[in-house]
């Protein structure tokens, strides 16, 4: 098996900003709650013209010229998201026109929060087995735009952005580790979208029902999280004959930060090594991984052989953690 590492990163954000003041004037919160029990202070949102793909697709761009790589060489194009442009075509289709990756496959994958992390395991067997070199994974989300913004309780966690990264073959020993990918069906009505499917199809009834929007269990979820970051994350360090002690830099789901907190806390790491940029974000579900992996890289915090966790939980429920050792040198 050939070794596969991340060679690019890239991340966009949509430019304008909801603070929680703004949201104050929005549903009956304030900012001294949201920030106590999320961490989130603002969060990005899109126009109500830009789809999920545009997002993609600018971070696509950053992550590719990132890598040195041209899109005409990439093999697989693979978009983690639950908010894609359309429930067919494939928003991974839409992206790779528009970068001009001719004779790249690509599909889209859903795993909620944990897509990102089920993406790059899935582009990482293609290329570990030597059927394909260069393989683009994005997480992309505009969550705003299946919030019901009259609920507070959902409207105050999330915001829309991607992030991207290009795998390659590595040099042997670095790279990808190891990985835990899990779900739980049982769960999966504590964190959905019941709308638009084929159990409940788009009509004026699940419009006034307000059934195209997310719908959470929010403290069932939060305990969920907490337990089962840090299992999924000892499985993955576990598989790659590697323990907490080794990790050098932990990115865990950006959901809120007493999840992480508590996650850490579990897990026995120290607090310096873990990515947290949820206050400036909120939760970008599949995007929040790949967007908190792209400034760790650019901002220096990832030197070539440093063991690198991903860890998240989503929906579905899904799970997941990646080890990487990593394989890039300078920033
Ligand atoms: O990617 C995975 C996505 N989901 C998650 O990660 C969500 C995980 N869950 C959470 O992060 C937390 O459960 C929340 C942040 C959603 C809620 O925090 P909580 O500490 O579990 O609060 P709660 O739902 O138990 O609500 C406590 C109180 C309630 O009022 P009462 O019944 O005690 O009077 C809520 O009505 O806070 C109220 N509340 C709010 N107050 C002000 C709920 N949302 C808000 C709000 N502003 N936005």
């Amino acid at each position: 098996m050939v070794s596969v590492g991340i060679v690019g990163t890239g991340s966009y954000v949509p430019e304008k900003v909801l603070t929680n003041f703004d949201l104050e004037q929005m549903v009956d919160t304030n900012d001294q709650w949201i920030v106590s029990r999320t961490g989130i202070k603002e969060r990005h949102i899109a126009a109500p013209e830009t789809p999920v793909s545009e997002l993609c697709y600018q971070a696509a761009l950053r992550a590719l010229e990132d890598a040195k790589l041209a899109p005409e060489e990439l093999d697989l194009v693979i978009v983690a998201t639950i908010t894609p442009d359309f429930v067919f075509p494939a928003t991974a289709c839409l992206v790779a026109e528009r970068l001009g990756a001719k004779k790249a496959a690509g599909f889209d994958l859903q795993a909620a929060c944990t897509g990102f992390l089920y993406g790059v395991a899935t582009a990482a067997q293609f290329i570990a087995t030597g059927i394909y070199k260069n393989a683009l994974v994005i997480g992309g989300e505009t969550l705003s735009k299946i919030l019901n913004w009259e609920d507070r309780g959902t409207c105050i966690l999330f915001g829309d952005g991607a992030g991207a990264a290009v795998l390659q073959p590595v040099e042997e020993g670095y790279g990808f580790l190891g990985y835990d990918l899990g779900m739980d069906g049982a769960g999966g009505s504590l964190l959905a979208m019941p709308g638009g499917g084929s159990m409940h199809p788009a009509s004026a009834e699940t419009v006034a029902k307000k059934m195209h929007t997310i719908q959470m269990a929010g403290s069932e979820v939060f305990k969920f999280a907490v337990r089962i970051m840090g299992e999924t994350a000892l499985k993955a360090l576990d598989k790659a004959g590697l323990g907490i002690g080794d990790v050098d830099c932990l990115i865990p789901h950006q959901a809120n930060t007493r999840i992480v907190d508590a996650a850490v806390k579990r897990l026995g790491i120290d607090a310096g090594k873990v990515v947290v940029n949820l206050d400036r974000y909120g939760n970008m579900s599949a995007a929040s991984i790949p967007v908190a992996l792209d400034e760790a890289a650019r901002s220096g915090r990832l030197n070539y052989g440093d063991i690198m966790v991903m860890v998240g939980f989503g929906g579905g429920l899904t799970w997941g953690a990646a080890v990487v050792k990593w394989s890039k040198r300078g920033v």
